[in-house]
């Protein structure tokens, strides 16, 4: 019942508000993977430019490939963590080499490219081709974590093997591209890491950690 709860408000609420977002014009595999790998360690408004002119000079996964590593390199100039791009570069070579220059849609091939580990192959599967696959990251672990309220360091392997469950079972069948995002959504407008604007969150209701008012102390970590 509390599942079902759940993606019924948070599929409306990413309806209504989802931010409007270039890659998710066409949900092109290769604007999705780009997108992805430009936001790992960059936000959404600083990659925003970026992500721009990378389309408007890399088009397709073909034209990377066919550029010069230097060239590739200067369009990543700014975001900083280079390896992302050469990453990238060697990706789009394997992807030319054995793809036919189009992004795979195997779950288990997109996880072995270079730079993708599983939240990128997570984002990939259910964003670009809707495969009802979870994803996990800050966002996902902060919502979660504050949404039943877990009491223990989110970076204990027991920790994260519940939220990754928790993520996998709350997928509503077919509907993964609009969850997930949904998700990363929530966690970068409304719970926010510090002072969540609660009385914005279509889960508040449901919210165990604001309820006992704990919100602001989740997630847990080991940091101090
Ligand atoms: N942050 C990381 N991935 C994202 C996505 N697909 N949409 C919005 N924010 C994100």
């Amino acid at each position: 019942k509390t599942r079902l709860q759940i993606q019924t408000l948070l599929l409306s609420w990413f309806d209504e508000n989802q931010r409007p977002l270039p890659w998710r014009e066409k949900y092109r595999p290769y604007e999705i993977w780009i997108s992805e790998i430009m936001l790992q360690q960059t936000q959404v408004k600083t990659m925003l430019p970026y992500f721009r002119r990378w389309m408007e000079r890399f088009p397709d996964v073909q034209s990377i490939a066919d550029a010069r590593e230097d060239e590739v390199l200067k369009h990543w100039e700014g975001l900083g963590y280079y390896s992302r791009a050469v990453n990238i570069r060697r990706t789009a070579e394997i992807i030319v080499r054995h793809h036919g220059g189009t992004f795979p849609k195997a779950h288990s091939t997109i996880l072995g490219m270079p730079g993708i580990g599983p939240y990128t192959a997570g984002a990939i599967s259910s964003i670009a081709f809707n495969e009802d696959r979870p994803l996990v990251d800050g966002n996902v672990e902060r919502i979660l974590a504050r949404l039943f309220n877990l009491d223990t360091p989110v970076e204990e392997k027991n920790t994260r093997k519940f939220i990754w469950n928790t993520a996998e079972e709350l997928i509503p069948a077919g509907r993964a591209r609009q969850f997930n995002q949904a998700l990363m959504d929530l966690g970068a407008t409304v719970c926010l890491p510090r002072r969540p604007a609660c009385e914005k969150c279509p889960l508040n209701g449901l919210c165990e950690s604001r309820r006992m008012g704990t919100a602001d102390r989740r997630p847990v970590t080991n940091r101090r």
